[in-house]
């Protein structure tokens, strides 16, 4: 008789694919020498001339004009008008922070269930982002730096319940000021303006819940999933007239445990700065 196999107890993940996960990381001692990196690509002529003109060389190829998007449904015009208005901002506003009331209709409008289906379909509900087999391995954690109705802490968006799950408080703002600065290396960049941000965002990945079907191959699926979860933020922010911008340069292994991963395929991917 053929041995039944629980694959959801096997390991899925290869030890190459945990090496290259652990060399993508960045650690606090390798942020001062990261920083200068990118500094030196943005400060250059040179090299922004090149990025700014970059395009696949084909050589000679024919060329077909595509039509003018004339007259397009107003739901074509409301994506077209958010696109254009979708971008990242970095610096907020001093005095004016997102309310409960901001915050409730960002996540909704970035993350959530739109289908239920009947229970004994064993079908999971679908959401507004695709998702590899349907197994949506990212999480989406907040933390919250001003937003007044929540208290100072770490939270997980519970999309089922549409609640925010208090993982971890913080008894006062020098408390979470020195794990901003520890995580998102919010004193030592200079690119976001981090103490007037309301909130942030952090896209976290369970590798085993995609791994464990696809193998090694479902890791780029819960890469490109926090890429469509971070754009629906966007799209959401410009919605709402708040701004945000992502943040990719993060101390990988503190904000994990920040958010309380303990387990090798439990990465985080990708954050997000929240204000107005
Ligand atoms: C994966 C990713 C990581 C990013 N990390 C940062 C970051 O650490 N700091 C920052 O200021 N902007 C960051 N950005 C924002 C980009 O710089 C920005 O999207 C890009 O310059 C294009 O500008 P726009 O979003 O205003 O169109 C990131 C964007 C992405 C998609």
């Amino acid at each position: 008789m053929a041995k039944v196999r629980n694959l959801l107890f096997e390991p899925c993940i290869a030890d190459v694919s945990y090496d290259f996960l652990e060399q993508s990381k960045l650690y606090s001692f390798q942020a001062k020498e990261y920083g200068e990196r990118l500094n030196a690509v943005m400060s250059s002529d040179y090299f922004m001339r090149h990025i700014s003109q970059h395009s696949i060389e084909l050589g000679f190829c024919e060329e077909y004009d595509l039509l003018k998007m004339d007259e397009i449904p107003p739901l074509a015009q409301a994506l077209n008008h958010l696109n254009r208005l979708r971008n990242s901002q970095r610096n907020y506003d001093q005095i004016n922070k997102i309310s409960l009331q901001d915050l409730s209709h960002f996540l909704q409008l970035s993350y959530t269930i739109t289908q239920r289906f009947d229970a004994s379909l064993l079908m999971p509900p679908r959401r507004n982002i695709p998702s590899g087999g349907g197994l949506y391995p990212i999480d989406v954690y907040l933390i919250n730096q001003h937003i007044t109705e929540l208290p100072l802490g770490v939270f997980i968006y519970d999309l089922f319940t549409n609640k925010l799950k208090l993982l971890h408080a913080f008894d006062l703002q020098e408390s979470l000021n020195q794990a901003l600065n520890k995580t998102l290396f919010a004193q030592q960049k200079n690119d976001i303006d981090y103490s007037h941000a309301s909130a942030f965002l952090v896209l976290g990945a369970e590798l085993e819940r995609s791994c464990f079907k696809y193998l090694d191959r479902g890791i780029r699926w819960a890469i490109l999933e926090a890429g469509e979860i971070v754009q629906a933020m966007y799209l959401a922010s410009a919605s709402l007239d708040l701004g945000s911008c992502a943040i990719g340069g993060f101390n990988d292994e503190a904000l994990a445990q920040l958010i309380g991963y303990q387990n090798p395929s439990q990465i985080t991917l990708l954050a997000l700065a929240l204000g107005k």
